[in-house]
């Protein structure tokens, strides 16, 4: 079933994914950020009813690790940052009707009603399980407390989930060779009774659900394979302190997953917002339930639409809707992935603070809707994106100073000298039919989440402008023939607003800067997209220049300070090497010479890198061994700039078995060092196929 398009009658909620409030905001984080207001701020635009909710998320391991090594309480810990959160968003005009976090009286009751009635629609049982025990510490090992090797696809992998292989959720007791992450000792199974939420009895819903659900590919696509094959039921309990405690009477001990509590989080918030504003101005109702399973497919429903990292697909496109419709709640009409952000090709890293942070990029002085340009109009949403300031400056000085700003300042300007603001004329035909063609382009763009188009539906317009402008050459009619001239200018500034009105939910603060030189009533955030074709004010004063150059040397400056980050960042890891790094113990077990001489282990130049779609880690090689070209798929993807890597020699264990991984086959293994899977290769020049002995 296809949804009628945007704007229904019915009201929307946008959420992003809930930030852990574990640490500082950096550039890799406000993507989603940006983006999720993006969407909220182009619904409204289009005369949808939306609210734009959020909240910290508070639970989890890490924070009550970290929060114990700081020696205070877990909540005091998270919400220090929770707060820092909230006030970093709207510096960056991220604006949310409502931002909570996960462990406030609203989101415990929430998330226990949730859980009753799954309860008392029996889709929860107990089961006992193995869970991964520390012996030393004496404690229960839960998610990232644990980790070893993914038992799906054999890379080093949390409690929790596959984070450098195959990216799947995994349940307590499946990661193998399990090792406590608080000694570094090798941890115990131990049998423990658990909660579950019946996720298989979802199967045939869940089946529906992802053929309806709309969005971006990547969140379309990739939960089909979890979908269509056997469903795990879902391990919501946890032998932790910190969380919401289970409601049932008989395990009072064990506390939710923080993935139950956490997507919660979106009614929770909602529901918020309304209590603050009213009923009748947004009603959390009309959003998020539903009478009977019937109506889920009906024209009453309200809009969900979910922007998260396309990291955690699994948890929004599976677990999260079977989560919904367990407790009678309505579906996501729409998930929305974005890529990650890295630097010099190689992920971001909190602590080895290989990152741009929020902080410092306001402190740079940069207006924050210069970074929301670069992040949604840099590349489609699914792309990962290198963060440079290079590629920043360059889209900054050629498309916001060079071809937005240069036309509504030639435009604005022109109009205040000769006519004191709008000239009296009509709009030209060709004019407005393009201001009515961008319009329409822009609804499409939102209601196909091709979220990039909606940030250049403005660009488009000053780029036809600035030919208009040009071609016109009214400078030349003022005396020849005044009426043309007046006619050229008053299509001008009709651009101009039009820019206005059409990048609002991109750059909102120049949006409301350039509303203001055009001497407009109201805010520029209350108004429709059909404003795009109202009069502009006869009047208006001399405007000021919307965006400024970012000279060469300055750009060099930001790129040295990045470059001394990152290359501290790399020798840190050297010096962690040194320092903390402990390696594992020696093998007792030896292997003969001939159980050596069984690998075939070549040497070989690598022609190709290039990375695999939907895959975090993954990369695809062709690697030349001398006799053949082989393919084979490593885990090196974010630990490499993948175009550095053609035409380095590598070594090649070429009679490993063959995989399959992410649909691409893996024909050989390409010998690595370390966590950062150091590239092992030869010191002179034995040619290609040399056998490694
Ligand atoms: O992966 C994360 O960063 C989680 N904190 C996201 C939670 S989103 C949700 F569903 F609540
Ligand atoms: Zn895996």
């Amino acid at each position: 079933m296809s949804h009628e398009e945007f704007p229904t009658d019915n009201p929307a909620v946008v959420t992003v994914g809930l930030p852990y409030a574990n640490g500082d905001l950096h550039v890799g984080h406000l993507r989603g950020y940006v983006t999720g207001d993006t969407v909220a701020r182009a619904l409204r635009r289009v005369g949808q009813q939306t609210a734009f909710v959020c909240g910290s998320d508070m639970h989890g391991t890490p924070i009550a690790v970290n929060a114990a090594e700081e020696g205070v309480s877990p909540e005091d810990f998270a919400m220090e940052y929770h707060e820092l959160y909230a006030e970093t968003f709207p510096e960056f005009n991220v604006e949310f009707d409502n931002y909570g976090h996960t462990h406030d009286e609203e989101n415990v009751k929430t998330t226990r009603e949730f859980v009753r009635s799954w309860i008392d629609a029996d889709y929860i049982f107990e089961k006992e399980i193995q869970v991964a025990y520390d012996p030393d510490a004496d404690q229960w090992l839960p998610d990232r407390l644990v980790e070893g090797t993914c038992p799906y696809c054999g890379e080093h992998a949390r409690g929790d989930e596959c984070d450098e292989g195959c990216q799947r959720h995994l349940e307590p007791g499946e990661v193998e060779d399990p090792v406590s992450t608080l000694t570094g000792n090798p941890a115990e199974y131990r049998e423990r009774d658990h909660k579950f939420l019946r996720l298989s009895d979802f199967q045939d819903y869940l089946q529906e659900f992802i053929d309806r659900v709309e969005g971006t590919d990547n969140a379309k696509n990739q939960p089909r394979e979890w979908i269509e094959g056997e469903l795990q039921d879902l391990c919501i309990t946890r032998d932790m302190d910190w969380g919401i405690d289970y409601p049932g009477d008989e395990a009072e001990e064990l506390v939710l997953y923080v993935w139950v509590d956490a997507p919660i989080e979106y009614v929770s918030s909602t529901k918020q917002y309304t209590e603050r504003v009213g009923a009748d101005e947004y009603d959390w109702e009309a959003v998020w339930t539903v009478e009977d399973e019937s109506e889920l497919t009906g024209e009453d429903n309200g809009e969900i639409v979910h922007v998260i990292g396309r990291d955690i697909i699994q948890h929004h496109a599976v677990f999260w809707p079977a989560m919904l419709r367990g407790a009678g709640y309505n579906e996501p009409r729409a998930i929305l992935a974005t890529g990650f952000v890295g630097i010099d090709g190689k992920a971001l890293s909190t602590s080895r603070n290989r990152a741009v942070w929020a902080d410092e990029y306001l402190d740079e002085g940069f207006h924050p809707d210069l970074f929301r340009y670069y992040m949604i109009d840099g590349s489609g949403m699914e792309t990962d994106v290198d963060f440079s300031w290079d590629r920043f400056a360059e889209r900054v000085n050629g498309e916001l100073v060079g071809n937005l700003g240069n036309f509504v300042y030639r435009s604005l300007l022109f109009a205040h000298r000769n006519y004191d603001g709008t000239p009296d004329a009509d709009v030209s035909d060709d004019v407005r039919e393009h201001i009515e063609s961008a319009i329409a382009g822009f609804e499409d763009a939102l209601n196909e989440y091709r979220i990039r188009d909606i940030g250049a539906a403005a660009i488009d317009v000053a780029d036809f402008g600035n030919e208009y402008i040009q071609h016109s050459e009214p400078w030349k009619l003022t005396d020849d023939d005044p009426e043309r001239a007046a006619q050229v200018i008053r299509d001008c500034v009709q651009l101009t607003k039009a820019c206005a009105v059409l990048m609002q939910p991109v750059m909102p603060g120049k949006a409301a800067e350039l509303w203001a030189q055009l001497d407009e009533d109201g805010s520029v955030d209350e108004v429709a997209l059909d404003d795009a074709l109202a009069t502009p004010p006869a009047e208006f004063g001399e405007p000021d220049e919307l965006f400024s150059k970012i000279e060469d040397d300055r750009t060099d400056e930001l790129n040295e300070k990045l470059q001394a980050r990152v290359e501290a960042a790399t020798e840190g890891d050297g010096d962690r090497e040194a320092s903390d790094f402990d390696p594992e113990g020696l093998t007792d077990e030896r292997v003969s010479f001939e159980d050596f001489d069984d690998l075939d282990m070549r040497v070989g130049r690598i022609e190709v890198a290039e990375p695999i779609e939907g895959a975090d880690d993954l990369a695809r090689l062709e690697v030349d061994i001398g006799v053949e070209t082989r393919q084979v798929v490593a885990g090196i993807k974010q630990l490499h700039d993948l175009d550095e890597l053609p035409g380095e020699r590598c070594i090649l264990l070429a009679n490993m078995e063959q995989a399959e991984l992410f649909g691409v086959e893996s024909n050989g293994m390409v010998l690595a060092a370390g966590d950062e899977a150091d590239l092992l290769t030869t010191h002179s020049d034995a040619p290609l196929g040399s056998k490694v002995q």
